[in-house]
């Protein structure tokens, strides 16, 4: 299928860089969250991202930055969704809360207004697809894609298919991929896919280590970089990604499974609890400065 405009649901950490990458693949995006707010702060950090990108990839690979952001439009779900602006999109890829009523009130919606023939792709991080595509009347044309943080520098992401998800859907979400100039790993549908199953566990435990007092936070890290050649630790890596984000992935592998090793970490909880969500919101295990750099 060839895709002209995709929708992107969802303008926070995933979908800054899931819109960044779909327009230098030379494809019109509508970038779509609750306020406007959110979307003014989106397109200021596509703009940051792409200058720093610039000192380590080639031009060519990163495209004019006006012209990238210019095929951006941005719309607010309270005014959009609902109305003709994402009727003639050709695929959406949502990358909302990780909360399955969320969730499922956004794929309800995208299953009313978009076309028929649109894929619809899930960027979460560990719910079944098979149960996101409940929520539609198009359980083929529903897949997960997980993409990795941050989104245009990561290389390979995790394809899921659903009980339902059709050949022609996979075949054009992997042709999506290959524009994007991304690799896919394959995986059947299960709760956290292949990373997060295992990713999530090793990060809960690294929060308890902390919370038990076992190690300070650099030690804890210091292991996964220095003695294992990690590029980050698990406490870092859980700051890059958002620790509400870590939570809530940990709720629904418990939810999913019913099993207490994915009980989250009181600590974690905790945090979250006090606003300190990581890279995002500037504090975490780590502080960062406003361009989001440790300190
Ligand atoms: P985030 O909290 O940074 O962004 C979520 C965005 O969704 C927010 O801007 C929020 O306003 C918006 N939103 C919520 N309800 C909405 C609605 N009804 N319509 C439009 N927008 C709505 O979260 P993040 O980290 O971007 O995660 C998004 C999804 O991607 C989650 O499912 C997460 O599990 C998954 N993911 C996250 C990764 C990470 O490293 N942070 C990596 C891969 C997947």
């Amino acid at each position: 299928m060839e895709l002209e405009r995709v929708a992107v649901i969802g303008a926070g950490v995933m979908g800054v860089g899931v819109a960044q990458s779909v327009a230098q693949a030379g494809i019109r995006v509508v970038l779509v969250d609750l306020d406007d707010e959110i979307l003014d702060s989106a397109r200021s950090q596509i703009r940051v991202d792409l200058r720093m990108q610039a000192f380590f990839r080639p031009s060519e690979e990163i495209g004019d930055p006006d012209e990238v952001l210019g095929r951006i439009e941005t719309m607010t779900s309270t005014h959009g969704l609902g109305t003709h602006e994402l009727g003639d999109v050709d695929l959406a890829i949502e990358n909302v809360t990780e909360r399955w009523q969320v969730k499922q009130e956004v794929f309800r919606t995208l299953d009313t207004i978009c076309p028929p023939r649109a894929v619809l792709i899930s960027n979460t991080s560990a719910m079944p697809i098979t149960r996101i595509a409940s929520a539609t009347g198009r359980p083929d044309r529903v897949i997960g894609v997980h993409f990795m943080n941050p989104v245009p520098l990561k290389s390979t992401v995790e394809v899921i298919r659903g009980v339902h998800t059709s050949e022609e859907t996979v075949a054009t979400t992997l042709g999506l991929l290959e524009r994007l100039g991304k690799k896919a790993v394959l995986v059947k549908d299960s709760p956290g896919f292949i990373s997060n199953r295992v990713l999530m566990l090793t990060i809960n435990e690294a929060i308890f280590v902390l919370h038990d007092q076992v190690a300070g936070i650099e030690q804890v890290d210091e292991v996964f970089t220095a003695c294992f050649g990690h590029p980050m630790g698990p406490l870092a890596t859980a700051d890059l990604i958002g620790l509400d984000t870590i939570l809530q992935s940990l709720e629904v592998l418990y939810d999913c499974f019913k099993d207490s090793k994915y009980r989250p970490c009181p600590l974690l909880v905790q945090m979250v609890d006090a606003g300190r969500l990581g890279k995002k919101s500037g504090q975490g295990f780590y502080a960062y400065d406003e361009k989001g750099g440790g300190r």
